[in-house]
């Protein structure tokens, strides 16, 4: 579904990604993890094209799309949670969820389907996105994500922030999503919620990939674990 071929990624003089590859199979759920400024985000960001990498190359089904405008990335079928949320919090919850509606001949995902997944936002829909507690923003964040009807999910630290029993509810979100054969991109530093959706792992430090293997194989490597992960 997703390859990044040693892409290079540069905030003016800051040479950030230094040479990221990576994969996401065709129904596949990767994580990537790693402490804070490593290049977590702005690997999101090179695959959305909001930091397009000035090297290497992103193929999504095979086609590249390196430096391709956002816009066109995402009517390719990704979808952006981004870190923080970013919901609209002047507009209700009906409208954040329905400006992002697309691709609604392809089926898929409408306002009840969303509005089914997650109750919460049902019970909610008149409020403002800025009346809703963080897990519901969340949950907002992700229903927003998904009315786009998306082939490849990216989503960035969605458990930052959350209480461990809205945490939960958001795995369960995860995993049902995964369920369904969505392609997913999962960006966490929570370790056990990683660890648990993720059928393979990458681990990243200082801008480079460090560890790539089965969520068992990083458990088993204390050193990749405590070097990197601090765990
Ligand atoms: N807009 C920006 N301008 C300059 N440097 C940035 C910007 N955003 C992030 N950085 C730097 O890039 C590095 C990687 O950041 P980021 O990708 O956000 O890390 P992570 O998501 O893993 O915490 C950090 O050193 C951070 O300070
Ligand atoms: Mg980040």
């Amino acid at each position: 579904m997703l390859q990044l071929e040693e892409i290079h990624t540069y905030y003016g003089d800051s040479h950030i990604l230094q040479g990221v590859s990576l994969e996401v199979g065709e129904g596949e759920t990767v994580t990537l993890l790693g402490r804070n400024g490593v290049g977590k985000t702005t690997t999101i960001k090179s695959i959305i094209g909001f930091t397009p990498p000035r090297a290497g190359r992103i193929l999504l089904r095979g086609e590249e799309i390196t430096r391709q405008p956002s816009h066109y990335i995402a009517q390719q079928g990704v979808a952006i949670v981004p870190q923080g949320r970013a919901i609209f919090p002047t507009l209700s919850v009906r409208e954040n969820i329905t400006l992002a509606a697309r691709n609604a001949s392809k089926g898929g995902w409408t306002l009840e389907r969303v509005l089914g997944a997650f109750p919460p936002l049902a019970n909610r829909l008149r409020h403002k996105g800025g009346q809703l507690s963080g897990g519901e923003q969340q949950m907002l964040a992700i229903a927003r994500a998904l009315m786009t009807n998306p082939e490849l999910l990216l989503l960035d630290e969605p458990s930052e922030g959350l209480a461990p029993l809205i945490v939960a509810e958001i795995k369960r979100i995860i995993a049902a999503l995964r369920e369904q054969g969505l392609s997913i991109l999962l960006v966490e530093q929570n370790l056990t919620l990683a660890l648990e959706l993720a059928d393979r792992v990458y681990v990243m430090n200082k801008g480079r990939i460090v560890f790539e293997g089965t969520p068992d194989s990083l458990r088993a490597n204390q050193e990749v674990m405590q070097q990197y992960l601090g765990v």
